[in-house]
């Protein structure tokens, strides 16, 4: 496979990088190249997903005819639970815009066998023609979904261990203590299959997973580098985030 540069958009903060992703999923939305979508949870999206349903309530987008296909979600946590990926998603975009719950799939990790559940999910994606836009956030260690460190690139949606920095970054919404340990996740092959990608980061803790996914190595140390083997890749940074960046790798566009 070989190495593309990916489109680096460095914008001045959180909100200007929510609004400009947001921009950008509507645009496809709308022209009906994106009909298939891949979603993330975490505390970056939530401005993104914010922006989102503001467009729908305002009635400048519908999501109504997307199929949605969500990374991943944590083994042993019921859907019904806070801490979810699925109340996540019920919270901040499901239960406020029109897209179809029923066609708005998320991993089920309290499935009793989870190797079927994670071919199950294969095969959904497979069946509703392959992922049009996957958005991504991306972990302080380089992990994108949950492809820790060490993750291979041809994995496909597994049962994965969490790594103790990603169980000490989600370790807020666990106020009892009990982080999962291990989570289904969509794999970097999976991931690298979706037609486009959206990456955003904010932040100077990402400083680093950002240097290294398009400045270090193309290696399973750094899962988020996975995406230089893809020719279709936008990366939407605040000025924070893109602080550790210094070699011309990126075609950078500054909107800052
Ligand atoms: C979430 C996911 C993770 C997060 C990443 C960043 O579905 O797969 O890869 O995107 O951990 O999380 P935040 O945005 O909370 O820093």
């Amino acid at each position: 496979m070989s190495e593309h540069q990916p489109l680096l958009e460095i914008v001045a903060d959180a909100g200007a990088a929510a609004s400009r992703a947001a921009e950008i999923i509507a645009a496809r939305v709308v022209s009906g190249r994106v009909k298939v979508l891949g979603l993330a949870t975490g505390g970056t999206m939530v401005p993104l997903y914010a922006n989102l349903v503001a467009a729908v309530r305002a009635r400048r987008l519908s999501l109504g005819g997307l199929t949605s296909f969500n990374l991943d979600e944590y083994v042993g946590v019921a859907p019904r639970l806070p801490a979810s990926f699925h109340a996540y998603m019920r919270q901040h975009l499901l239960g406020e815009t029109d897209l179809d719950p029923a066609r708005a799939h998320i991993p089920d990790g309290m499935a009793p066998d989870l190797a079927a559940e994670a071919s199950r999910y294969e095969m959904a994606i497979a069946r509703a023609g392959g992922i049009d836009l996957q958005v991504l956030g991306i972990g302080s260690n380089g992990h994108i979904g949950f492809n820790e460190p060490g993750s291979d690139f041809g994995s496909r949606t597994r049962v994965v261990g969490l790594s103790e920095a990603t169980r000490r970054a989600n370790a807020a919404e666990f106020p009892d203590g009990a982080v999962p340990e291990q989570a289904l996740t969509m794999g970097i092959a999976t991931i690298i299959e979706a037609r486009e990608i959206l990456l955003l980061a904010i932040g100077a803790k990402k400083a680093g997973a950002i240097a290294a996914a398009i400045e270090g190595p193309i290696s399973p140390d750094c899962p988020a580098s996975a995406l230089r083997l893809h020719a279709q890749v936008r990366i939407i940074c605040d000025k924070a985030a893109a602080s550790k960046l210094d070699g011309p790798q990126a075609d950078i566009r500054r909107r800052a």
